[in-house]
Order: C-alpha cells, then sequence, then structure tokens
C-alpha cells in the first residue's frame, strides 16, 4: 500500500536579473507550487485515477510516489516507510518495487535492443545473475502482457512493432521485477482509442492479479470510470475532489469535475442534466495563486466565501470527499 500524507513540491522559478532583484528586495523567493498538500492512499490491488488538465501536477505527483523529486513538505508512506529516509538496502528495494510506464513507449525504447532484451534489462541492472531464472521470469512477464506467442516477440526490435505491442512491452518490462507500486502516466494518450482499451484490460488484470497499488495518469475521464476504483480530481497542485469511480463519475460535486466529465465526447458519460459549458479560461498562475479558492475564476457559482477563504476537502458521503463552499455549507 501506498500512503501519501499532505503532499508538497515547489520549484524555484528562473528569474532574470531585474525580476531576482525585485524579489531579493521582498526577501521571498519566487516559486511554483507544483503540488500544494495532497494525501490519498492506494491499497494493493487497487487503481486509483488521477485526472486534470495539463500542468496540474500529476507528473510531478508521479516523481514525488516514485521519489524521483523530493518533497518540499509531507511525505510518501511505502508500506510504512517514509520513502525519503530510504537508503542503500531499502532504498534498491524501493527503486526495484516501484515502476513507471510511460507515455510515449517509442521514446521509452531503446531501438537497439529485443524484445527480449528490453525485458531483460531491469533483472540485468538488478544484478539477477543467473540466465535461466531470468529467461524464465522474461517469459511471465511477456505472457502477463500478452506479447503472444512468445517466439514471435523475443527478436523482435521496437520499430517492428505496433504502438499497442510497444506499450505492452513497456508494460512486460516494468512488472518483470514484480513491483508493487506502477504508476502509468498518460500511458495510453498516443494510441488509437481501438488498442487503448487491450492495454487497460491488460493494466487492470495485472493490478488484481499482481496485487500492485497502480496509479493511473490521464487527463480522459471516461477512460478512468472504466478501469479506476477510485479518482482524484487535480486542479492547480491541489486534489478537489476524490471518490469512488462511480461516485466522481456519476454523481461528481465538485464544478471542476463536472466540467471535465462534460468536456469527454463519449455520450454515454454525458448526463442529460448537467448543463455546464466546457471549461472557459485558464488554470491560475501557480506563482502567484489567488486568494480563496483556485478554481473561481473560472467557477460561474462561485459565491463571496470562495474569494476569501480556501475550501478544504470533506467528505459528503463516506469515501466521497469534495473541496467546493458550494457544496454541502
Ligand atoms: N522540474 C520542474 N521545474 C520547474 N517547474 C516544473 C518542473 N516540473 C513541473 N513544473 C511545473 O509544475 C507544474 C505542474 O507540472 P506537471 O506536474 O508536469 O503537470 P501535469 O503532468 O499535470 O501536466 C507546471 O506549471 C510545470 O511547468
Ligand atoms: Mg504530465
Amino acid at each position: 500500500m501506498i500512503e501519501v500524507k499532505d503532499l508538497q513540491k515547489s520549484f524555484a522559478v528562473k528569474e532574470t536579473f531585474f525580476s531576482a532583484f525585485t524579489s531579493l528586495l521582498k526577501k521571498k523567493e519566487k516559486r511554483i507550487r507544483a503540488v500544494n498538500g495532497i494525501s490519498f492512499s492506494i491499497h494493493a490491488g487497487e487503481i486509483m485515477g488521477v485526472a486534470g488538465e495539463s500542468g496540474c501536477g500529476k507528473t510531478t505527483t508521479a516523481m514525488l510516489l516514485l521519489g524521483l523529486y523530493r518533497p518540499s513538505g509531507g511525505k510518501v508512506l511505502f508500506e510504512g516507510m517514509d520513502i525519503s529516509s530510504l537508503k542503500g538496502t531499502e532504498l534498491r528495494y524501493f527503486r526495484r518495487k516501484a515502476q513507471l510506464i510511460f507515455q510515449d513507449p517509442y521514446e521509452s525504447l531503446n531501438p537497439r535492443f529485443t524484445v527480449y532484451r528490453t525485458i531483460e534489462e531491469p533483472l540485468i541492472v538488478n544484478r539477477l545473475r543467473r540466465k535461466s531464472e531470468r529467461r524464465e521470469k522474461i517469459m511471465k512477464a511477456m505472457e502477463k502482457a500478452k506479447l503472444m506467442p512468445l517466439e514471435a516477440f523475443c527478436d523482435k526490435y521496437p520499430h517492428e512493432l505496433s504502438g499497442g505491442e510497444r506499450q505492452r512491452v513497456c508494460i512486460a518490462r516494468a512488472i518483470v521485477l514484480e513491483p508493487v507500486l506502477l504508476i502509468a502516466d498518460e500511458a495510453t494518450s498516443m494510441l488509437d482509442v481501438s488498442i487503448r482499451a487491450g492495454i487497460l484490460e491488460i493494466i487492470k488484470e495485472l493490478t488484481e492479479e499482481m496485487k500492485m497499488a497502480t496509479l493511473y495518469i490521464s487527463h480522459d475521464m471516461s477512460l478512468l470510470g472504466s478501469i479506476c476504483d477510485k479518482i482524484g480530481i487535480m486542479y492547480a497542485g491541489e486534489i478537489v475532489e476524490i471518490g469512488r469511480s462511480e461516485d466522481i463519475i456519476q454523481s461528481p460535486l465538485h464544478p471542476y469535475t463536472r466540467a471535465l466529465i462534460e468536456a469527454v465526447p463519449v455520450p454515454e458519460f454525458r448526463r442529460a442534466k448537467l448543463k455546464l459549458k466546457a471549461i472557459a479560461g485558464e488554470p491560475p498562475d501557480l506563482v502567484n495563486l489567488p486568494r480563496g479558492c483556485s478554481f473561481r475564476l473560472r467557477c460561474e457559482r462561485a459565491i463571496k466565501a470562495c474569494r476569501t477563504s480556501r475550501p478544504k476537502l470533506f467528505e459528503v458521503k463516506q469515501g466521497h470527499f469534495v473541496a467546493c463552499h458550494q457544496v454541502g455549507d
């Protein structure tokens, strides 16, 4: 299980000479607040989806979970251990057990490696010396990622594969070390709709079968609705709504979640009664976040409270949380 507590990440803004001088005068360094205090947990065998527009902090969240960025605040607990305190064997164990699937399978595959060699690489890096043992693990991973028949794929190079097959190679490579945490960051957004479903199905099956905690990042709500157990909606570095998948899709509460669902082009996902237009306006400046609710400038229903105080997540019904002054008060 993976647990995230009040996680924060900010980046220093690259400044020009002049802006550096003025911020020196104000004694305040400018920082981009990419992730601004988020909390959630993913259990073994569960898929959590994260949705939100480009720039809302999804990839930064993934990097924090994998321990590739050090948090500016809060923590990530992996099997009860704070990952930023891991060293030596514990750190190596975590690196092995936390894996990532990238958005673009072509870019993340070495063009000179065959499928077999690609999937073997993490085993070599992790010093699994016996060739026969490696072979067995590679075969198992290929079978799980539905790269069948095995002989047809082992000696192929990335350019000889279709987009869907390449992504399955990436999946096989990610699962060959039997991870407990799997992160897929927009893993199917480069693929045709027709092959997307197959990849999602594999990820869902493997999550259950291998008891992984999977974080699936996408801006496509219909896709998340079809495979996730729970969904978190991110806006400007914060989680503004989180809950079981069916609650989020069927009874979204935050105006931003509603707008995201409304933006889905699949008819059965449109709820007849919702009249919200696709989201107008731009996300706020992450260096100077507005006072109050960060969505208020784009919200048609903003009230006075939205300008003065930042809404906190509260539980509307069991397991369904929303941060909006319009709901419940
Ligand atoms: N390494 C970095 N240095 C500075 N700013 C960054 C860095 N990574 C991300 N950001 C900024 O943080 C914000 C969130 O980015 P990101 O997590 O990549 O969003 P998403 O994946 O949701 O599109 C963006 O404004 C982005 O420009
Ligand atoms: Mg991203």
